[in-house]
Formats: C-alpha cells, structure tokens, sequence
C-alpha cells in the first residue's frame, strides 16, 4: 500500500528569490513524499526560508521559531527546518539558539534537502551551508508538470559581487552566478506549457546576468530576445537591477521588445553623491539621472521604481534633502524604502556615525509621504487610459476578476471566470488605494 503523503509546511520570508526558492524546495521534497499544505498545524515539516537583509526581518524568524514550541510538543515528530539567507548567516548558531530546529539549510544547498530530511528522520540534526560545486539548479532539473497560475518567477542569477557596504547579500548568496541559457529557456517552455503567460526573471543582480548567447551583447537583453520567441508567453519582467547594469542592448530593448513590460525596477538607495560613494554605489545621482533619460528615451511610459535608504550613517539633512530632490526629479510609480539597519559582518556597520533613530523616523515618513503622493500620481494618470491587463484571479466582488496592467498595476475588472490566465483590453475608470478599477474594452 501506497503511504499517505507527509505534509510540508513553508513559510516564505523576504524576496521574491525567496518565493521561487520555497517552491524549489517544495519540488525537491516531493521527492521524498511530501506535498504542501496551507494549514501548519498540520504539517510533518515546518520549513521557514528566510531573510536576512533588514534586522527585523531576521529577528522576526526566531519569534517564529519561538512560536512553533507547542506544535512540535504536540507533535515530537515534527521536523522544523531553517532555509534561507539567515540559514546561511548564522549556521550551527541556530542549533544552539533553537534546539527545537532539526535542519538548516543554505539557498545554496537546497538540493540536498532530501538527504538532510532523511538525517533527520534518523534521528539526528543536519545543517549545510556550503557552496557547493554542483549546480543546485541542474540537480533539479525538471519541474513537475502539474498546471500553474498565469505568473512565474524564475532565477536566471544569483549572488552579488557588488558589496555595497550596507547588504549582506554578497555574503548570505555569494559571488555572481548566471544560469546558462538552455536551462533557462527550457525551464520557461515547461512553465508555458503549465499555462504561464508572464515570467519575471529574478537575480540579486539580474542585469548582470552574463550568459552564453550571442548578440545584444550577449547579456540580459539577449536572454530576453530569446524568451520572447516562445509562443505562448506574453510578457517578461526582470527584478532587481543595478544601475551600472543597464547596458545599451537592455535599454534599446525596451524600446523594441514588444513582450518586455513598460516597468522597471531600478535601487539608486540615494540621492547624495557623499552617501552614494560612501555606499560603495559606484555611480552619482547625476549618473543614475540621466540614465533615467536614456531608458525614457527608448520607452516613454516605462514605469519606474526604486528602494531607498534613509539614515545611512553619515547622513546629514542636506544628503536626505539631496535624496527627496532625486525622487522629485525622477518621478516614480512606487518604491520600498527603508530605515538603515546595520548588518553584521558590513563595512558600514563598524561606522562610528550612525544617525539617531528618531531622525530616520522622521526621514523616512517624509520620504514615504512624497512616494505615497507619486504613487498616487502615477496610478490616476492611468484613469481614462486604455492599456493590457492578465487576470490571475477572481476579486473581492462577486462576477469580479482582478490582474496586472502593464504596469503591475493591480486592477479590478466585471469579468467571467473564464477570462484566468487571458490578457484583455480594460479602460482604466478610477484610481484606488492601491488598485486600479477598470472595464473590457471593445
Ligand atoms: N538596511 C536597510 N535597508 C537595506 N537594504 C539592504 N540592506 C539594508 C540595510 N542594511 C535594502 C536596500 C535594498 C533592499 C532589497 O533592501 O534598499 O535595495
Ligand atoms: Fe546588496 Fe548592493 Fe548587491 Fe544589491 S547590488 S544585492 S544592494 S550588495
């Protein structure tokens, strides 16, 4: 007899690399018998993956951890494992600092979670976090088949060389690694196949994805080139970007590209030349400006947004006012930013001139504020305005569908059912906190 499945629990963290990672690990344990499930109550594993960017985000797995005590007495048999960037900061500490946790697993290791998950059924702990030679990607080579939602992410690189002196990110997911392009453009036919109409490639650094295709120098523009071939997905998205990045073939390419998206993510963290150097950023703000012009250039209505941080130390009043003038000047769709956190293990964190916590407040809603209007700004432009949107899924409101504008605008629309998973023409009728509304067009 068949046994029952055992039931696996992930709860994501963080970034969208995180997202594609979890439903990695989720593949790769459906090896070893497991399925998902929603309800962690009534898991056999509690995976979280998790992140290590900001503080909070980090201290916030341990609370969670915390909070898993109860279940795993309830049920000793549970196996609670820690995937993810704080996995890979902090190791064997967690072991110690948790001894409920029976595995720890690296975002580069994940597909030996298999082996580790029969460690522990064994009895032991298991903890990995190598970079390991093999390809974790190549080792997990088919994804299963089964139909899909209408979005997908995939990795086409990971890792940062760029060591800006705030982001552990260099340390927790490595050098730079880009994915060949075979594997990438057959990973994407199988997502198709599975009824993806619109991928978002994903790397720490995914402009730098440098891979092995000839033409538009052979970077991220031709691995666009090449996925825009498959009949069948409708549009590309690619996040997050570094300016020193976007080269001449990615640029011209949202100009000519019909299924590249109008939008783009672009960090430029400040507006301060003095902050951006000391940020190690490589680049001025008068650089990234006209940057701004030359992709505006090639694409009038790309959409653009950023993440800043406010209170990096050093900060004075006139690099913040330098930081609001830059956000003025460019205009954007929306932004993250963020409080400076220092981080472990960064140049910037053995700083002597940290700036005071309630002058980062204060900072930060100022810039959130100005964010907030231009978001706002840019959302009631679209009203009256004709544009694309896919529907992904039925809304709040009965005989209502809700999916993403060009511009990864949500936007609610009166649509049948059946219209999951097909793009339409929707006129844009009113501007929400953070959704458009909008009728079929024609
Ligand atoms: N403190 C605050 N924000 C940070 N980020 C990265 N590291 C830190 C830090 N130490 C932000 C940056 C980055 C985004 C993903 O997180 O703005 O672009
Ligand atoms: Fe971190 Fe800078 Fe690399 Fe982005 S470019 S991942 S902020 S080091």
């Amino acid at each position: 007899m068949d046994q029952a499945p055992k039931k696996l629990f992930i709860k994501t963290y963080g970034c969208q690399m995180n997202v594609y990672d979890s439903e990695r690990m989720a593949e790769a344990l459906g090896a070893s018998g497991y399925v998902t499930t929603e309800v962690q109550d009534e898991a056999d594993m509690v995976l979280l993956n998790t992140c290590h960017i900001r503080e909070k985000a980090a201290e916030k797995v341990y609370s969670d951890l915390g909070r898993l005590r109860p279940l795993k007495e309830a049920k000793p048999d549970l196996k609670i494992g820690v995937a993810g960037c704080v996995a890979q900061a902090e190791g064997e500490e967690i072991l110690t600092r948790m001894p409920l946790v029976d595995l720890v697993v690296g975002p580069q290791s994940y597909h030996r979670l298999p082996e580790m998950e029969a460690r522990v059924g064994q009895g032991g702990r298991a903890v990995d976090t190598d970079f390991p030679e093999d390809d974790k990607f190549e080792a997990l080579k088919t994804r299963p088949k089964a139909k899909r939602g209408p979005t997908a992410f995939l990795t086409v690189q990971e890792g940062c060389d760029k060591f800006c002196a705030f982001c552990v990110v260099p340390y927790t997911r490595g050098a730079e690694v880009s994915r060949p392009a075979a594997r990438i453009v057959s990973e994407a036919r199988g997502l198709v196949e599975a009824g993806v109409r619109e991928i978002t490639l994903l790397g720490q650094n995914v402009n730098a994805w440098h891979g092995d295709l000839e033409g538009a120098e052979g970077g991220l523009a031709a691995l666009v080139g090449q996925l825009a071939r498959i009949d069948g997905l409708e549009r590309i998205r690619y996040t997050t970007s570094h300016p020193n990045d976007m080269d001449e073939g990615l640029i011209a390419a949202h100009g000519h590209e019909a299924k590249l998206m109008p939008y783009l993510h672009l960090p430029v963290q400040s507006g301060s030349d003095r902050i951006l150097k000391a940020m190690n950023r490589k680049h001025t703000a008068e650089q990234y400006l006209r940057l701004i012009e030359r992709i505006r250039a090639a694409r009038p209505d790309i959409l653009l947004t950023s993440d800043f941080i406010v209170g990096f130390p050093g900060e004075t009043d006139a690099d913040f006012e330098a930081t609001m003038d830059l956000v003025r000047e460019v205009r954007y769709g929306s932004a993250y930013s963020f409080k400076y956190s220092p981080r472990p293990g960064t140049p910037a964190a053995e700083r002597k001139t940290q700036v005071e916590p309630s002058v980062m407040d204060d900072r930060l809603q100022r810039l959130q504020k100005l964010l907030g209007d231009q978001q706002r700004a840019a959302q009631e432009a679209m009203v009256g305005r004709e544009t694309t949107v896919l529907f992904e899924k039925p809304g709040r409101l009965p005989g209502q569908m809700v999916g993403k504008s060009e511009h990864l605008f949500a936007v609610h629309v009166a649509a049948p059912e059946s219209l999951r998973g097909e793009i339409a023409r929707v006129r844009i009728t009113a501007s929400g906190p953070n959704s458009l509304a909008g009728e079929l067009a024609g």
